[in-house]
């Protein structure tokens, strides 16, 4: 459920349900778009909305792309693209996922430009279109390298080589993936590059024309000029981080998600008293702990367990205890500030301090994709723009 206030920002104090929230920085995305448009030239850019926008909402994203002007969306399943059509996106919509050949009609009702490598499924997205009066776009997967979706190369140019044969298909894409852009050896993307470099050519040799050649996500972006191509796929950036700490950084990105919640109770306990599920935390002097309503079934990890970090008051306070389902501790002794009620920031930044997806990550052996990624349902979106609140969207009842 989206609810938009009318003519600007809500009343202060609005009252949500649950205090634990992902804010969105609608403003922060235009930017990182502009900075990565800056770069890019004539070359277009496919905005990669998949995973519910990386955990940001996809729907209000992408409407926000599209104001901004975005030629292109991407998601991995049909559900994800058939969403952006029922809340009114009009954009060209990528589904880079796989889908099966009875799936192709749905497809091709919500004109959906599809990922394919499969003869059967070319065929089931020919007549789907036929049978509706209409062109379904295809972007062809070639596999360079990810061992994912994808023919190796030879096998794409002889079915490039096919396709008159589905006249109610127009391929308007070729396209590969990174497996590894954005590390410090280049070698195997340079390979990658070099793989569909020749197929590209081969097709053109033989007066094949496709618009859309495409291979780059943020990654390929920042390091591999080269590979831009016709087309890039961006996810991570446009949400404002980097996808490693190997990457160049030509530009600056701003952070677009805070994941914040409010303490719930204090409480102090004495030498020998034990926190939490399991009894892993043991005082070993009085000390004050505050209970924060967000666990793991919000997308906290519970590897955190006395390794992770909030912010209170622009001061980091240390998760102590094991995380429960629905709750954590984090032990605020030399923090007065902390009190029922008071703000924490679980991921983004508060006064001069920073927790990136990329510092959750690291503590609990993931990636910033999977920690962003995993922001549950139960955790309204709240979004802004100029500061002020201009949506919210609560997964789980119309009051928030
Ligand atoms: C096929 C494909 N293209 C592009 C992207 C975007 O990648 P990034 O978020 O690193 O920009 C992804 C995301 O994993 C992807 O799977």
């Amino acid at each position: 459920m989206i609810r938009v206030k009318e003519g600007g920002a809500m009343p202060p104090g609005e009252v949500f349900l649950r205090p634990s929230r992902v804010e969105v920085d609608l403003d922060a995305i235009g930017a990182n778009y502009a900075r990565i448009r800056d770069v890019l030239g004539e070359v277009k850019l496919c905005a990669v909305v998949k995973a519910d926008a990386y955990g940001a909402g996809a729907v209000m994203v992408a409407r926000h792309l599209e104001s901004l002007g975005i030629e292109r969306l991407a998601v991995v399943t049909l559900d994800e693209a058939v969403e952006l059509r029922q809340a009114g996106i009009r954009a060209p919509i990528l589904n880079m996922g796989a889908i099966f050949p009875d799936q192709a009609p749905l497809a091709v009702r919500y004109y959906i430009e599809q990922m394919v490598f499969q003869p059967e499924l070319l065929g089931a997205l020919d007549a789907a279109a036929r049978a509706a009066g209409v062109l379904a776009r295809i972007h062809l997967k070639v596999d360079t390298g990810m061992s994912r979706y994808g023919l190796p190369a030879e096998a794409a140019a002889a079915l490039i080589a096919r396709l008159p044969e589905w006249p109610a298909l127009e391929c308007i894409g070729v396209m590969t993936h990174f497996p590894m852009s954005d590390g410090l050896d280049k070698s195997f993307a340079q390979l990658q590059i070099g793989r569909f470099s020749a197929l590209r050519r081969e097709v053109e040799g033989a007066g094949r024309r496709i618009p859309l050649w495409h291979m780059c996500n943020s990654g390929g972006v920042l390091d591999l000029p080269e590979a831009h191509m016709d087309m890039v796929r961006v996810g991570l950036m446009l949400y404002g981080y980097y996808p490693s700490r190997e990457v160049r950084r030509p530009f600056d990105l701003r952070p677009a998600l805070q994941v914040r919640t409010r303490i719930a109770a204090v409480r102090t306990i004495s030498r020998g008293d034990s926190v939490g599920y399991g009894r892993r935390y043991m005082a070993e002097q009085p000390e004050r702990i505050a209970v924060l309503p967000v666990g793991y079934a919000d997308g906290y990890d519970r590897k955190l367990r006395n390794i992770g970090e909030v912010l209170v008051a622009g001061r980091r306070a240390p998760i102590v205890g094991g995380l429960c389902m629905d709750a954590c501790f984090i032990q605020v002794t030399d923090i007065p500030e902390a009190v029922e009620g008071s703000e924490v920031t679980l991921m983004g930044s508060d006064g001069g301090e920073e927790i990136s997806p990329h510092d959750i990550a690291a503590r609990i052996e993931s990636v910033s994709y999977e920690v962003m990624a995993r922001w549950g349902r139960r955790l309204p979106r709240v979004y802004r723009r100029g500061g002020e609140i201009v949506a919210i969207r609560s997964d789980l009842t119309a009051e928030n």
